[in-house]
């Protein structure tokens, strides 16, 4: 414990003590002048302690003043401290010195022979016996020389300070209100042969130093080199409002005696050094103007002491960079935006770019230009440009610019439904965002119409039938700005119906024709389906206006439906009935028959299969004089049929056709009489002759019943059943 306590109490003395640097004169003076000069010029004459001496024996090349002599001034005791009032702790003598008091005998002093001091460096006794180390302390050492400084400038109220002090010196002022004056220098020492005269006692001696660092006294007057010291001065230089021209430097104020000052102001491919006409020494301020915006400026303020600088104060910083110019959009894609702009007047290191609108981010380039990927399509973002300057200290107004990323290609878009006169297309929403969608569509016109809508589908109707419409779909941003890709669709209207649909049916056969749709189509169905039972007959696809279906069954309805195709479109179907032309049917029989009955029956058409018929069926009879009566027309769907009511005797003629509509095939016909009912029919026949008994010959009576008969017969041929009988009244 103690032990670290000792460490750091070392540490802080060591950290608190100024550093002190050692200025080496070579041209000679008197220890009065010597000490003058080191004290308006530097802090004082040096005083030795064992901590320094090393290392300032090291430089010494013959003996040198230092800040001793026995009295410094009339009041203090002797030998008791340093020029710079330091006491004396530390001593390095000369073997056998100093002499304290003059010698009782001057016989003897005259007789001694001693080696007398020269007055120019003369290493004195040659015994130096020094060995001294290698110093490594960080002590400076400076060697000046004297002659640069009869003319000094120093400061009128340090030569008023230390002007109680000085001896046998003479200081003109030659400008006092400006505050420097000309330090002319030192009147030469009176008395040179003083030096030569002993080596004994001196009654008021300073004290020199040996080259080899031993202390020894020597008449005040003589001429030798003399060492100053000064503690190294440290300050801060402050920077303030910093702006793209402008900056307020302050510094502190040097030590006590120091009132000039020189600003060195540097920048790269610039330095330019500021004196005192422009400087303010009220403030220790001065106003930097003009600067070139976002460059490094180091500042140093150097305290001037006789036209020698001290250790510097400085401070450097940015000055602020210029606004960026010209800043624009150069590309936009679905997932980035690339940026350049122009760099600002003056300078800079770099640049930030931040990035709102998605997740916040900043973006540093090196070049004027920055292509910001990773955004979301369709998205708004807001790009900020500023310079900056490598260490960040100070940024550069934000030039914005704010755009939308491109928005995504619509997905999935298809036709979702369509009629004669209507497409209706629907999609799915692009990756990203959007605000809408345009769509662009045309037919055959090429006339674009344009639509914008917030929903996932679209329906166009008022087109024509039959026709090719085709769809644009962009997705769009709020500012419309930009367009998303174009997705293209095409979609077809249902063609039209057919017109004018004509049938001409024959027994096996119907010619269908028709008249085309108004728009486009590629070909027709023709279907014929049974009526009653909707069976199919036929299918066919036709590029024809017509079409000729055969193979039917005679004597049926058909129903005739066309379908205009266009692609994989269809049209409504446009529908007819009609009956194939009827053919007799076959195998007409009479089943039974009475005196008033007569039963037939027939059988369908072979060419008509089991289509099921209508059949139309009549009698007629034929009486005296070929008259045809028609009876019982009947229509029934079977094959048989049973007239009642016939009168007897008599031949009907049976016809049984096949009705198709209003159509009716030709006929086939059976007779049948029916059968009869006995009856006589008496007849008075008066014969009337001339000759006499002539009617009752047998011959003339069977010749009057042949003529009797023929004359029936013509009348009644048909009738069969008849007799005649002629009987004698
Ligand atoms: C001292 O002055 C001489 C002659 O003017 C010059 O050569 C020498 O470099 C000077 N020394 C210093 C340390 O300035
Ligand atoms: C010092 O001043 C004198 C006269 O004032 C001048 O002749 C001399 O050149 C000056 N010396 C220097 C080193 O400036
Ligand atoms: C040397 O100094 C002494 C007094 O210290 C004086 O009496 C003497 O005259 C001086 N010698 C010369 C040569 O000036
Ligand atoms: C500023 O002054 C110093 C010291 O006098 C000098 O070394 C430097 O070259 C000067 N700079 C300019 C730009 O004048
Ligand atoms: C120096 O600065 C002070 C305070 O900023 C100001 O009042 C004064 O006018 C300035 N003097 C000159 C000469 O600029
Ligand atoms: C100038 O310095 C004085 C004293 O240090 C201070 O009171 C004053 O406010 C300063 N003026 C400015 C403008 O900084
Ligand atoms: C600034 O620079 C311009 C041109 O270099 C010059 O005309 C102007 O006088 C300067 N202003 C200041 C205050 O130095
Ligand atoms: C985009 O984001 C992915 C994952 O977040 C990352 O791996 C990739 O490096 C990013 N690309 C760019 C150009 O920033
Ligand atoms: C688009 O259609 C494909 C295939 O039918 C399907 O896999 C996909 O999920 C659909 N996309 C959207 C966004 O619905
Ligand atoms: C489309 O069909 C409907 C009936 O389905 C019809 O009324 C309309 O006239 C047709 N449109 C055109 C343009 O033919
Ligand atoms: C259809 O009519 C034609 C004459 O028009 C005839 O030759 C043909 O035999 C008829 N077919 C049937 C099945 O009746
Ligand atoms: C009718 O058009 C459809 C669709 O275009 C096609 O598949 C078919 O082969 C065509 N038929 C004829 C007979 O041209």
């Amino acid at each position: 414990m103690d032990n670290k306590h000792q460490l750091l109490f070392a540490a802080l003395v060591l950290f608190c003590e100024a550093e002190r640097q050692y200025f080496f004169y070579s041209n000679v003076s008197t220890w009065d002048q010597a000490r003058l000069h080191c004290q308006i010029c530097y802090k004082d004459m040096v005083s030795l302690t064992s901590d320094n001496i090393q290392l300032l024996v090291n430089n010494l090349s013959h003996d040198y003043w230092i800040g001793l002599r026995k009295s410094l001034d009339n009041n203090s005791l002797q030998w008791s401290s340093w020029s710079n009032g330091d006491p004396v702790i530390f001593q390095n003598w000369y073997p056998g010195r100093p002499i304290l008091s003059p010698p009782k005998d001057p016989v003897i002093n005259n007789y001694n022979t001693y080696i007398l001091p020269t007055p120019t460096p003369t290493p004195t006794p040659s015994a130096c016996g020094c060995c001294c180390d290698t110093p490594s302390s960080p002590t400076t050492f400076y060697n000046d020389n004297y002659t640069d400084y009869p003319n000094a400038t120093v400061n009128v109220n340090l030569l008023s300070t230390t002007s109680a002090t000085t001896r046998s010196t003479e200081v003109t002022t030659s400008n006092p209100t400006m505050g420097t004056t000309l330090f002319t220098g030192v009147t030469a020492p009176s008395n040179e042969s003083n030096h030569t005269v002993t080596d004994g006692y001196i009654a008021d001696p300073c004290i020199a130093m040996l080259s080899c660092g031993l202390w020894y006294e020597r008449v005040c007057t003589m001429l030798l080199p003399y060492i100053c010291y000064e503690d190294r001065f440290y300050g801060n230089a402050n920077i303030s409002g910093v702006t793209l021209h402008n900056a307020s430097l302050s510094w502190a104020s040097g030590p006590a005696d120091i009132n000039d000052y020189r600003v060195e102001v540097k920048a790269k491919y610039y330095s330019r050094n500021v004196t005192h006409s422009s400087l303010n020494y009220t403030n220790l301020t001065y106003q930097l103007s003009n600067l070139t915006a976002g460059t490094l400026y180091s500042i140093q303020v150097f305290p001037i002491k006789c036209e020698r600088d001290l250790n510097p104060e400085n401070v450097s910083f940015y000055t602020k960079p210029d606004i960026i110019n010209n800043l624009k959009i150069t590309d936009i894609s679905l997932n980035s935006i690339s940026l350049s702009w122009l760099p600002p007047n003056g300078n800079c290191d770099f640049y930030s770019v931040q990035v709102t609108g998605g997740p916040d981010e900043t973006i540093q380039v090196n070049n004027s230009y920055v292509v910001v990927a990773n955004l979301t399509s369709g998205g708004l973002y807001r790009f900020d440009v500023n310079a900056e300057v490598k260490d960040q200290s100070i940024k550069g107004a934000p030039q914005n610019i704010s755009k939308y990323t491109k928005p995504g290609i619509v997905q999935n878009l298809t036709v979702h439904s369509h009629t004669n006169d209507t497409v209706w297309i629907e999609w799915k929403p692009p990756v990203g965002n959007t605000s809408g969608y345009r769509i662009e569509y045309f037919v055959d016109s090429n006339i674009r119409t344009h639509s914008t809508t917030k929903t996932t589908n679209f329906l166009v109707n008022g087109l024509p039938q039959g026709t090719m419409i085709h769809f644009t779909v962009f997705s769009l941003v709020a500012d419309l700005s930009v367009d998303g890709d174009p997705q293209e669709l095409t979609g077809l209207t249902n063609p039209g119906s057919v017109t004018d649909l004509q049938l001409e049916p024959q027994n096996t056969t119907i010619t269908v024709t028709w008249k085309a749709p108004t728009g486009k189509y590629s070909n027709f169905t023709v279907q014929v389906n049974l009526t009653d039972t909707g069976e199919q007959e036929f299918l066919g696809n036709t590029n024809n206006l017509s079409s000729i279906v055969s193979n039917l069954k005679p004597g049926v309805q058909y129903t005739v439906s066309v379908i205009t195709l266009n692609g994989d479109l269809l049209s409504e179907p446009r529908k007819q009935t009609v009956y194939t032309y009827p053919t007799s049917p076959e195998s007409l029989q009479i089943v039974s028959f009475n005196q008033s009955q007569v039963s037939i029956k027939w059988k369908p058409p072979s060419a008509s299969g089991n289509v099921p018929l209508t059949y139309s069926v009549t009698a007629s009879s034929y009486f005296i004089n070929c008259t045809k009566t028609e009876l019982y027309p009947y229509q029934t769907k079977n094959t048989n049929h049973t007239f009642a009511g016939l009168t007897t005797g008599t031949k009907y003629e049976f016809n049984v056709s096949v009705q198709a509509g209003s159509l009716a095939s030709l006929p086939i016909t059976i007779s049948q009489t029916t059968a009869p009912e006995i009856k006589v029919l008496i007849m008075t026949l008066e014969c009337a002759s001339n000759i006499s008994l002539h009617c009752e010959d047998d011959t003339v009576k069977k010749s009057v019943k042949e003529q009797l008969s023929q004359y029936l017969h013509g009348s009644l041929q048909d009738f069969k059943i008849w007799n005649v009988i002629l009987i004698p009244s």
